[in-house]
């Protein structure tokens, strides 16, 4: 059974090709069928662009989607998320998309489930959907649509690298593909994924010098564990230092994109509102016809 818990669990042929589909040739609306199986939605972190494309996704590959939260299904009451996997089997779902918190490793289902599990974040450990809806924006805006031309490229990242799955699955994404990725944070940010080879700096504008595009990512305040890594001089320093401005970006014509939901006024100044190169909406547009084709990949 194939499931999609990392980016790794793709070759790089499916990559591109899903990133094609997904951009030049989006999948058509199909008719809502009973017959095909439904698409089980479990998830134990808060979403607003990953339930809802998933949702949107099913519909318009022709399944209905169920969605069970933790506060509104019996995870709350300590179900485990194998037992209810099996029981929205039992009712049909022929798979699953499945957000983990930070205890349940969704690496620990890969070969419990009989029905294939995409990942739409897991914990800190990673966000596959994310990456390759990012990966597909900025080909899409590549000249020509070129994968060497991409590779040519090179792109920042930025922002709380330490707690961030997007980042991670970014890392992998990128050594696979081949793209010139620069990973900035603060040192006490710095994460442990990084891969041989992959720049680290804590010098944003010298990262940003020669980019083609910046992905910046949220300071996700409910991930810090201690004083020590959170606090209102880390944030005061993080917002001097690292905040995207229109003056941090002025004349380089950078594109700008961050996965969501933005802290405006901390990793991006509430001005990048109407930033000209942002490509935060297309990022979610593009979300939508990526994970039409993901979930037409894996539920056959
Ligand atoms: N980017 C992302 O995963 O957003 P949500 O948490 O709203 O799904």
């Amino acid at each position: 059974m194939r499931h999609l818990l990392s980016v790794s669990d793709l070759s790089i042929d499916e990559i591109e090709k899903l990133v094609f589909e997904s951009v030049v040739s989006p999948l058509p609306p199909r008719v809502l069928s009973p017959v095909a199986g439904s698409v089980g939605m479990v998830f134990m972190e808060a979403s607003t662009r990953t339930r809802s494309s998933f949702a949107l996704a099913a519909y318009r590959m022709g399944r209905h989607s169920i969605y069970l939260g933790t506060q509104e299904s019996s995870l709350s009451k300590g179900e485990t998320l194998e037992d209810t996997l099996d029981n929205l089997q039992a009712m049909g779902c022929s798979g699953f998309v499945v957000r983990a918190s930070q205890q349940v490793d969704l690496h620990s289902l890969k070969n419990y489930s009989k029905a294939p599990i995409l990942n739409a974040g897991d914990g800190m450990r990673e966000h596959p959907t994310q990456a390759l809806l990012d990966l597909a924006t900025m080909w899409n805006k590549t000249a020509e649509r070129s994968w060497e031309k991409l590779r040519q490229q090179k792109w920042v990242i930025v922002g709380d690298l330490k707690h961030s799955r997007v980042a991670h699955s970014w890392a992998i994404l990128a050594d696979r593909l081949s793209i010139n990725l620069c990973f900035v944070s603060p040192e006490e940010w710095k994460p442990s994924f990084l891969l041989s080879g992959q720049q680290w700096t804590s010098d944003l504008n010298e990262a940003l010098s020669g980019a083609t595009g910046v992905i910046v990512l949220r300071v996700q305040k409910e991930r810090f564990g201690s004083d020590e890594e959170w606090g209102e001089g880390s944030l005061k320093n993080f917002v001097s230092k690292y905040q995207l401005s229109k003056k941090v970006l002025s004349k380089k014509e950078l594109f700008l994109m961050h996965p969501g939901p933005v802290n405006w006024g901390v990793e991006l100044a509430l001005e990048m509102k109407n930033y000209e190169r942002s490509l935060l909406l297309a990022q979610v547009e593009q979300g939508l016809h990526m994970r039409s084709s993901l979930l037409n990949f894996f539920f056959r």
